[in-house]
């Protein structure tokens, strides 16, 4: 079959790899229909993630038709239209139990290399590095679903592949972003970053009965996207963010703050980004965590911050001195999928959200490489890049 494969930094390729297989009785085989780029791909396109290796499938937003079912899988049946969480989840562990699927404690092969890192082990994910599970990712035209009978949700009738492809994974990180924020009517919630999860994010957070939403951002199309939603908009690299929030909160600060960007925020941003970036090229830093300081100076006292822009290591200056003197709550995840997926699948079948209004690029499987280096420059517009194999 044909993939997208990772040999190295920038490097992504269009090859033919062998076509998966069955290995435990509970895997389903997908047929891919269609599959996206997600922001954290970009983290291993610009190689900020250890432990890929030459060869590894790329991709974690993935939908289908099941071809092939194992033997004791009694959920699915050959013919099914899924959608797949990029989280992979056993549904019988402890964390699985209590709906933390991201938490799963089965689902990571490279469960001992990644608790020397992090202390213990999350779930196993598509597509993202041999500490995650070193799983081949749904960027292909088949894929193997491994606990096949707890993740995949079938598709009803009636709603297209571009509707629902995004419930495996930005939609419920987007919603869960605003969810974390305990949400009362009239908050001011601000959201930084308006790439595809800063967008799910500001949509959310008015479904959830925000009373106005700050979103920030400088790419100009990305910030329309969020202007039409009905966000105020600023820009970072025009104007002073925090003094810019204090103004339009009576200088109290957001009721709750969003990080939706991450370790790759724009160094141009601000001087302590400028250190980061010096750091990390130096090995001296494993992160440039601007945003997340930026979040909390404005997050109002007793706040929430809420991040969902993914980190890897250990954070410098983080003002930690901050957080705890004003009562601030920190929620962050992985998201749990699974536990999002009923809820929000109703949302689009009510019409509540189409989470498609967010696709700027539509390709083949061999445009694929390209749209990497497109999405990750913002160039033609590009906000999200579906790939129809
Ligand atoms: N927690 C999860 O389960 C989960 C799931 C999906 C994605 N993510 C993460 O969410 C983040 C965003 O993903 P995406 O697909 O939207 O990616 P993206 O790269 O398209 O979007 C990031 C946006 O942040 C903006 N940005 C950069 N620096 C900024 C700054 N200083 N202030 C404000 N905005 C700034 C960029 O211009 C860009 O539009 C990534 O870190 C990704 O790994 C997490
Ligand atoms: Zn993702
Ligand atoms: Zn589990």
């Amino acid at each position: 079959m044909k993939a997208l494969t990772w040999h190295g930094k920038h490097d992504i390729r269009c090859e033919s790899v062998p076509d998966p297989q069955i290995q435990d009785g509970r895997d389903a085989i997908i047929k891919v229909t269609a599959c996206a780029i997600c922001g954290s791909d970009l983290h291993l396109y610009d190689g900020v993630m250890p432990e890929m290796r030459s060869g590894d499938i790329m991709g974690h937003e993935t939908m289908g038709e099941v071809v092939e079912v194992g033997k004791q899988n009694s959920k699915l049946k050959v013919g099914d239209r899924v959608v797949v969480p990029f989280t992979i989840s056993c549904g019988e562990c402890f964390f699985c139990r209590r709906g933390f699927y991201s938490g799963c404690e089965r689902s990571n092969p490279d469960h001992s290399k990644v608790t020397k890192l992090w202390g213990n082990s999350p779930a196993g994910l598509f597509g993202y590095s041999h500490l995650l599970g070193g799983y081949s990712g749904g960027q292909a035209e088949y894929l193997r679903v491994p606990y096949a009978d707890v993740g995949p949700i079938k598709v009803p009738e009636g709603l297209s592949d571009e509707q629902v492809l995004f419930l495996s994974d930005i939609f419920p990180t987007g919603y869960m972003a605003a969810d974390f924020c305990n949400i009362q009517p009239d908050d001011t919630i601000a959201i930084w970053g308006c790439g595809p999860v800063g967008q799910m994010a500001i949509r959310s957070a008015f479904l959830l009965g925000a009373g106005r939403v700050i979103a920030i951002d400088t790419v100009p199309e990305r910030l329309a996207l969020a202007a039409e939603a009905g966000a105020l908009t600023l820009d970072f690299l025009q104007e002073d963010i925090y003094d810019r929030i204090m103004e339009l909160t009576h200088g109290r600060g957001a009721d709750a703050c969003i990080d939706a960007v991450g370790t790759e925020a724009d160094a141009a941003a601000s001087w302590d980004s400028r250190v980061d970036r010096v750091k990390v090229a130096l090995f001296m830093g494993t992160d440039r965590p601007h945003v997340l300081r930026q979040a909390i100076h404005c997050c109002r006292n007793f706040g929430t911050v809420s991040i969902v822009g993914v980190y890897g290591g250990f954070l410098d200056k983080i003002p930690m001195g901050s957080a705890i003197n004003r009562g601030l709550t920190f929620r962050m995840a992985q998201t749990p999928v699974q536990h999002y997926l009923p809820i929000l699948m109703e949302r689009i079948q009510k019409g509540d959200i189409d989470p498609s209004f967010v696709i700027t690029h539509r390709a083949t499987l061999e445009d694929g490489p390209e749209l990497y280096k497109t999405f990750r420059d913002k160039q033609d517009g590009c906000i999200k890049v579906v790939m129809k194999p």
